[in-house]
């Protein structure tokens, strides 16, 4: 009565668990990179069809970490609004071991009421090891013989995963230093993919065997520079999407072209250190979209990075939204 009577109608949404979410991302893999790589192309074709404010990000004195409000619109058929509010839980107080935490939501396209509500840590990991893929296969003309990975957490086994069902890479040259995680890594790898190699070794033998490199690691020191990287013509830095995280030294860029999914990467981790440092022009820094058509000839030796943006928050949520829920559709 009271709420008919102050107008407060319920507004019904649901929400979706990081396991879900895990589970309907591994089995629609290649359906998603096709719809990633078309999403891509539109864009590419029309600069108008996202409206990306920067991510804002809050941090504290009193404690690690921080949170980041991150809002996109993706504008045309797509009519996905969405906004992404996840924190970097660096203090592992209440929930363990578990670096991205938060919720991204869908938005109304019309009434504005918030539809959906996703954990963020499978959907967040996912959607970077995406991007990171897709950089590899539109970047890298020559198709790498070896691939290595560094860091091989969450972003990275969903990087080996992606790259195994979606391009057929099945030997992975991997270095981790955690020896729990590596341990995890090989029983994900049993679990989801048939017939592949994993050789664990240290970085200083990764480029004898590799050319091309995928980090996803909360290191907070660089790990690749110039004299590690030799032979490396592809490099993916997606784990430093913080000012206190790094993976590169600015050495390695010597030679190299770097690209990133969006300029608003550059506001934070290797590349923020490398303009604030004058070390990097961004006028020199490209955008993926501009070689979706390989219109732009890839160069030869690519450093691409990633710090995140909201509009690959939005295309997977929508994704994931359509997804389970299809069946309520037909
Ligand atoms: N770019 C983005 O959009 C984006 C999105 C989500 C998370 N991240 C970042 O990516 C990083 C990885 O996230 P995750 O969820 O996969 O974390 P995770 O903890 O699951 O994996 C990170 C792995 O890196 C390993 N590692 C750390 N330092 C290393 C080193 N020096 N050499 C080799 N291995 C090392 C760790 O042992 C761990 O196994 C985090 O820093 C996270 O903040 C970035």
């Amino acid at each position: 009565m009271v709420q008919d009577l102050l107008r407060l109608g319920d507004e019904q949404h649901l929400y979706f668990n990081e396991l879900q979410i895990h589970d309907v991302l591994v089995e629609n893999i290649l359906e998603f990179m096709e719809y990633l790589k078309i999403f891509y192309q539109d864009w590419h074709n029309s600069d108008t069809l996202v409206t990306l404010p920067k991510k804002q990000i809050f941090q504290t004195q009193d404690s690690k970490g921080d949170f980041r409000i991150m809002p996109c619109i993706i504008h045309n058929d797509y009519k996905i609004k969405a906004v992404k509010i996840i924190g970097t839980n660096e203090e592992n107080r209440v929930i363990k071991d578990k670096i991205c935490v938060g919720k991204s939501f869908l938005i109304h396209p019309y009434d504005n009421f918030i539809y959906a509500m996703f954990d963020v840590c499978a959907l967040s990991s996912f959607r970077t090891a995406a991007i990171s893929v897709l950089a590899y296969h539109l970047l890298n003309t020559i198709q790498a013989s070896g691939v290595g990975i560094i860091g091989c957490g969450r972003i990275g086994f969903y990087t080996a995963l992606i790259l195994n069902k979606w391009l057929n890479v099945n030997h992975f040259y991997c270095n981790d230093i955690n020896q729990t995680n590596q341990e995890n890594f090989l029983k994900l790898a049993e679990e989801y993919m048939a017939e592949i190699h994993i050789d664990f070794m240290p970085i200083t033998k990764m480029e004898t065997v590799c050319d091309s490199i995928f980090l996803a690691t909360d290191s907070t020191k660089a790990i690749l520079h110039a004299n590690n990287t030799t032979n490396i013509k592809f490099i993916s830095s997606v784990g430093a999407d913080a000012d206190n995280l790094s993976e590169l030294d600015a050495n390695l860029l010597e030679g190299r072209t770097v690209v990133v999914d969006s300029y608003h990467s550059m506001m934070l981790g290797d590349l923020k250190a490398w303009e604030d440092q004058n070390i990097l022009d961004r006028k020199s820094v490209l955008e993926l979209r501009t070689f979706i058509n390989n219109q732009n000839n890839p160069p030869q030796n690519i450093v691409f990075i990633s710090t995140g943006i909201a509009t690959q928050d939005a295309l997977i949520s929508q994704f994931i939204y359509d997804k389970l829920t299809k069946n309520n559709q037909n």
